[in-house]
């Protein structure tokens, strides 16, 4: 056994998940009538309602001191001044840096890292404010039309996907285009409708060696010579984001053209940095200065907050309470707002790619579940799809809908359905409709005998699914800062109950290697070598190589 699954806090909570599971949601809201004030947090524009989880006050204490005794406050102020919280790659994870205010000195190892983040924004809002403008334009003069972002992972899901929730603050004159995919057919109908007079490309990539944004970038950098007819286009058409300069300038970008930042920002909590960029431009400067100040407030929030009044404190621990204490392999993430429909995917990469792991700090093979698999789709979208299983499925899955109160659209008829919706899905997956209830309706109907037995079962609702219930006044850039950014400490919160480093990912990289190693056998052409000459190929894969060659 861990010293974790060991220790007091953890026999305490589990004792008393023994004692709580046979409750019911249905009595505890009988129970207390205040219950709904009793769990509701709020901090930086975002309220939360956690009554609708199989809590009561003790579970919250107990998970407070599991909090406690795993240092939760002590890894959250170790990683929010920069110390090397990132073992295996001996550095800081400072990303909150980047949305610190200017005027804050933050030394580490012995450097204000303040001044150069403040140099690179300052830097990214004049070349935005200059396309945006048109001061900035092609090679032959035409103004910028079109922004295609080339970048993968946490250099494309957190910039698309904040892009999409922000578009009303978007400008028609300038459309932002994500391409991520080695798969051309991402690319290729994309370029197919652009005109590379008035395309700008962001070669978006922290290593500026990840295979696929190279070969995009590649691909994108011949069409657009291609259809100028003029080398020296490239100058004025891409920029880069990056770490690696040598590489930037290899590749055939001038310094000028570079955003720089330092290797202690993560990839997938990099969309504030220059990987925010391509946000910038589609959003603007000020926007852009919102959102770091969202982002910033639950920053404060987080830092300040007693863990029991703190709002990503809450997330992380009831995420611990079911993954470990009743076995929820999956969490639902479940906008109830068409423009948050990417967050589910920038959360996979922030939470999975994060906390996905099966070694502790030490390098120990853990015996307790880590991150649960994170999943979902829009409301009402899902309702349509996959809410039949959260309804009368065998699984427990704990699941965050998010609803925004005031529209960005004047159709408000749309507004009140939607919410309504919400509402009512959180209302069924809490209370369910009991076996009796199911019945008496069902013998209201004339239904009875044998055929209304069959029909209550199947029309029984067992309930007790937990949700938290997430709700923002406007999707606005404060708002959307404030809410990344309580889910990026939610994933700190969890790591240190879990012991373990978020800030790496060694698991995406055997994959990486393999993936070169077999491209060898996939080279068109007749000179390619025969995969019976292949050393170490396993048997399934020249198989499939064959077939895939034939
Ligand atoms: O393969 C995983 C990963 O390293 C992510 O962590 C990262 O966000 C993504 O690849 C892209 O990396 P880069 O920005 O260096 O191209």
């Amino acid at each position: 056994m861990s010293a974790l699954t060991r220790s007091p806090a953890w026999q305490a909570l589990q004792a008393h998940q023994h004692a709580l599971a046979r409750h019911h949601l249905r009595e505890w809201f009988a129970a207390d009538p205040a219950r709904a004030q009793r769990f509701t947090l709020s901090a930086a524009g975002i309220t939360a309602d956690f009554s609708k989880h199989r809590t009561d006050g003790r579970a919250l204490d107990l998970l407070h001191a599991l909090a406690r005794q795993q240092d939760v406050e002590g890894w959250r102020d170790r990683m929010l001044r920069g110390d090397a919280v990132n073992a295996t790659e001996t550095r800081a994870a400072l990303h909150t840096a980047l949305r610190r205010a200017p005027s804050t000195p933050l030394r580490v190892a012995g450097e204000d890292v303040m001044p150069p983040i403040a140099e690179v924004l300052a830097r990214m809002r004049a070349f935005c404010t200059a396309v945006r403008s048109g001061e900035r334009t092609g090679h032959t003069g035409a103004r910028f039309t079109d922004v295609v972002n080339l970048g993968i992972g946490g250099s494309d899901l957190g910039p698309a996907m904040v892009t999409e929730a922000l578009a009303p603050y978007g400008s028609p004159a300038l459309r932002v285009h994500y391409v991520s995919n080695v798969d051309a057919a991402d690319l290729a109908p994309r370029l197919a409708r652009l005109d590379a007079s008035t395309t700008l490309f962001v070669i978006c990539s922290k290593t500026f060696t990840t295979i696929e944004t190279m070969t995009n970038a590649a691909s994108a950098r011949d069409w657009l010579v291609g259809a100028l007819g003029a080398p020296e286009a490239v100058g004025a058409h891409f920029v880069a984001v990056s770490t690696n300069l040598e590489a930037t300038r290899a590749f055939g970008i001038a310094p000028d053209n570079v955003f720089g930042f330092r290797d202690w920002v993560g990839g997938r909590y990099s969309l504030w940095s220059p990987v925010g960029l391509s946000t910038m431009l589609a959003i603007g400067p000020e926007a852009f200065d919102a959102l770091l100040a969202g982002a910033r407030a639950m920053d404060e929030h987080f830092a300040r907050a007693p863990l029991e009044a703190n709002l990503p404190v809450r997330v992380g621990l009831l995420g611990v309470w079911y993954a470990n204490f009743f076995g929820a392999h999956t969490h639902a993430v479940l906008p109830y707002d068409q423009r948050l429909r990417r967050l589910p995917d920038h959360l996979q990469q922030l939470e999975m790619e994060s906390n996905g792991k099966s070694v502790d700090r030490d390098g120990r093979r853990v015996d307790y579940a880590t991150c649960p698999v994170i999943w979902g789709s829009p409301g009402t979208n899902g309702q349509h799809a996959f809410y039949q299983l959260l309804h009368q499925g065998t699984q427990l899955i704990p699941s965050d809908f998010l609803i925004v109160r005031e529209p960005h659209h004047a159709l408000v008829q749309h507004h009140r359905l939607l919410i309504a919706n919400c509402l009512a899905q959180t209302e069924a997956l809490a209370f369910g409709k009991t076996a009796a209830q199911a019945r008496a309706e069902l013998s209201a109907r004339g239904i009875d005998g044998a055929r209304l037995e069959l029909l209550a079962a199947n029309q029984t609702f067992p309930g007790n699914q937990p949700s938290t219930t997430f709700v923002l006044d406007r999707l606005d850039p404060a708002s959307v800062g404030a809410l990344v950014a309580m889910y990026e400490h939610k994933v700190l919160v969890q790591s240190a109950i879990w012991n373990i480093n978020p800030f790496d990912q060694w698991g995406v990289e055997l994959g990486k290697t393999l993936a070169m190693r077999l491209g060898v056998w996939l080279e068109p052409g007749a000179a390619r070598p025969d995969t019976a000459t292949a050393p170490g190929l396993d048997a399934s894969t020249r198989a499939l190589i064959d077939r895939l060659r034939s």
